[in-house]
């Protein structure tokens, strides 16, 4: 494994550990709302902290775009920055649903070089490095073989905050349950694109996402074979929102499908990476 991934393995295994403690106990939890049906607990400020602190002990001289507090830590200037989901898949973990995990990821000039996702209810570890292939506990990791969207399995997130276009999603939820052999929603953006690099899934699309939830994940799909995009099938997915991951053949078909619904270029408000 390269050195860098064992800091953020380290960093992910910490984040866990504390994750893991305090999914004995939800009823202590405290939760409060960024926004309609965006929550926040205790445990993400606590899990980005840990993450935070293994980070930058190890490398002080790089940049940090938390979920949780920004860019207050690390340097702004960096030609490094760290990319961190503390918990993502937060509304499953505060109703004890197992489907969440801690995304890391590290980016060179915007560009992600690499990622770590880790799932601590079952242990699960996916990590990439960019040109080293992508493993979940050691295993090499490669994308579905099938090549028909009619014999997909394919992950989602539904929409859920108000102002997104619900009716827009519900078109492209109407195709794509019509056209594949299911649906699943499962919650946690960082969880659904590792399975795609698992094979776990054959594709995934969603609208959106921030740069957190994607950039490990992203890394893990084409390291395994697979491709990562916007709803042209173009690479702006990190800062951009939409996202479609899938195995090449896939990939082609959802971009068909969901090209018609892509966001004019200039939409997106997320930050930059
Ligand atoms: C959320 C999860 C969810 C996705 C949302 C994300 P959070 O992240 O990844 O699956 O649908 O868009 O915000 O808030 O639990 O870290
Ligand atoms: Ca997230
Ligand atoms: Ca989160």
């Amino acid at each position: 494994m390269h050195p860098v991934i064992n800091v953020a393995v380290r960093a992910a295994r910490e984040a866990g550990k504390i994750i893991n403690r305090a999914s004995l106990d939800l009823d202590l939890l405290r939760v409060s709302e960024k926004s309609a049906n965006d929550f926040v607990t205790e445990v993400d400020r606590a899990s980005e902290q840990a993450i935070i602190e293994v980070l930058l002990k190890a490398f002080p001289q790089h940049g940090v775009l938390g979920e949780e507090t920004g860019t207050s830590h690390g340097r702004a200037d960096a030609e490094f920055r760290w990319i961190i989901d503390p918990l993502d898949g937060t509304t499953n973990f505060i109703h004890g649903l197992p489907v969440y995990a801690v995304s890391i990821a590290l980016a060179h000039h915007g560009v992600i070089q690499h990622g770590v996702v880790y799932d601590p209810s079952r242990d699960e570890l996916f990590t990439a490095s960019r040109g080293a292939g992508a493993f979940l506990n050691n295993r090499r990791l490669r994308v579905s073989k099938r090549t028909r969207l009619e014999d997909g399995l394919i992950g989602t997130g539904f929409p859920f905050r108000r102002g997104d276009d619900f009716d827009a999603y519900l078109e492209m939820f109407r195709k794509f349950s019509q056209r594949c052999v299911g649906l699943r929603r499962p919650g946690a953006a960082a969880l659904d694109l590792a399975y795609v690099a698992a094979g776990r899934y054959d594709g995934f699309f969603e609208l959106g996402l921030k740069p957190w939830d994607v950039a490990a994940g992203s890394l893990l799909v084409t390291e395994a074979g697979g491709m990562v995009g916007d709803f042209t099938g173009e690479p702006n997915f990190l800062e951009g929102g939409e996202l479609i991951a899938a195995n090449p053949r896939i990939y082609a078909q959802m971009v068909s499908l969901l090209r018609p619904y892509a966001a004019a270029r200039g939409d997106a408000a997320a930050p930059t990476v």
